[in-house]
């Protein structure tokens, strides 16, 4: 007999994302990631390239011809979900990078370092000038009794950047934390309406931003070849998610939403991942694709109950494919978005909440 845990460990889902997962061989010399089987996952450039070629796709596959510059691709196996190679042109990929960095993360849109830190201005540029993330003096230290603590704050630690000389002036005693490794442990970030990760629900009377037109205007064009005519996209939430090598999400559903004839617009953007298409239950084999910087993937009707996940991105040269977004990336201006986006993968996913 085996417990719940011991069950969740053994489904198809959880095979698959242990067979793509990033682990280490020991060897006696140093760390080695331990090589992965690849050839089992559906590489929808390739097959996008050789339909452009001879107009042949492997079975299972078939085409949708939309106004987009490109085909979009469904699997019979999985209705409601879609594959738009390269959908995004590399100015655009290189537009959100950014946006994901500097304006995305900033309050009140809310990151998994809300918890701990509260909300955090310019954590991006914070990380640039190497500044480091210092708890407020008045609540650490011995000098407490110099510093007049209104009451009601008074278990309400602040934090504020400060400048590496500034930190050291502040004493041993303070909690301190660098921009640069908070940049590194950024997980989400939230747009729009926010969502609760702790009651998996929107709260929508948390302050909110509206997502920013150009991308309502975006998720609107990608969304569109998934609807009758005439119904419009609206995106009224988004979920920023940001990868560092190791990292991965988890097998999951996205169902908090009222609506799933509506789409969910999924973006990848920087390195290359692998990304899991279940079915409605964990013991369903799922189907592994490559997703790289560009690509869009939308999940409307059934596609919206299947388990899905990404168990593996990678972040090596040969492998990470961003070698256009190298190029675009070349101004010293840009140089710390590029530093970033070498290790890192960017997912922008915008769903219609009601
Ligand atoms: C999600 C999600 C997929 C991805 O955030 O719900 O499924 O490609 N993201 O990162
Ligand atoms: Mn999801």
């Amino acid at each position: 007999m085996y417990g719940p845990t011991e069950d969740a460990e053994r489904t198809a889902f959880r095979m698959a994302e242990k067979k793509y997962k990033l682990y280490y061989d020991n060897t006696r010399k140093k760390k080695q990631p331990r090589p992965v089987d690849l050839s089992d996952v559906t590489d929808f450039k390739s097959i996008s390239e050789a339909y452009h070629r001879n107009a042949e796709l492997p079975s299972g596959i078939f085409p949708i011809h939309c106004d987009l510059h490109t085909p979009i691709f469904c699997l019979e196996s999985h209705p409601g979900f879609y594959f738009i190679p390269g959908a995004l042109p590399v100015e655009e990929q290189c537009r959100w990078i950014k946006e994901s960095l500097t304006s995305f993360p900033q309050p009140p849109n809310r990151t998994n370092h809300n918890a701990i830190y509260g909300p955090l201005q310019d954590l991006f540029a914070a990380a640039k000038d190497n500044k480091v993330l210092i708890q407020e003096e008045q609540y650490c230290g011995t000098n407490n009794s110099e510093v007049e603590i209104i009451e009601n704050d008074i278990n309400v630690p602040t934090w504020n950047f400060f400048d590496q000389s500034g930190a050291l002036s502040k004493g041993v005693t303070c909690k301190s934390v660098l921009a640069s490794v908070l940049l590194r442990k950024l997980r989400w970030s939230t747009l729009g309406l926010q969502f609760d990760w702790s009651k998996r629900s929107y709260n929508i009377s948390l302050p909110h931003n509206k997502i920013p037109d150009a991308l309502c205007l975006l998720a609107e064009r990608m969304a569109a070849p998934t609807l009758p005519l005439g119904e419009v996209f609206q995106a009224e939430a988004a979920i920023v998610n940001y990868f560092g090598l190791g990292d991965t999400l988890g097998g999951h559903l996205d169902d908090m939403e009222k609506d799933w004839s509506k789409p969910i617009v999924s973006m990848s953007l920087g390195c290359k991942g692998i990304f899991l298409i279940g079915g409605k239950s964990r013991e369903v084999p799922p189907l592994a694709m490559f997703v790289r910087s560009g690509d869009v993937i939308l999940m409307a009707g059934q596609a919206r109950e299947c388990f899905h996940g990404v168990p593996r991105i990678f972040t090596d040269k040969e492998n990470a494919e961003i070698s256009s977004l190298e190029l675009l990336f070349s101004d010293e201006e840009d140089s710390a978005l590029l530093e970033y986006i070498k290790t890192s993968r960017i997912n922008i996913n915008i769903r219609q909440v009601f």
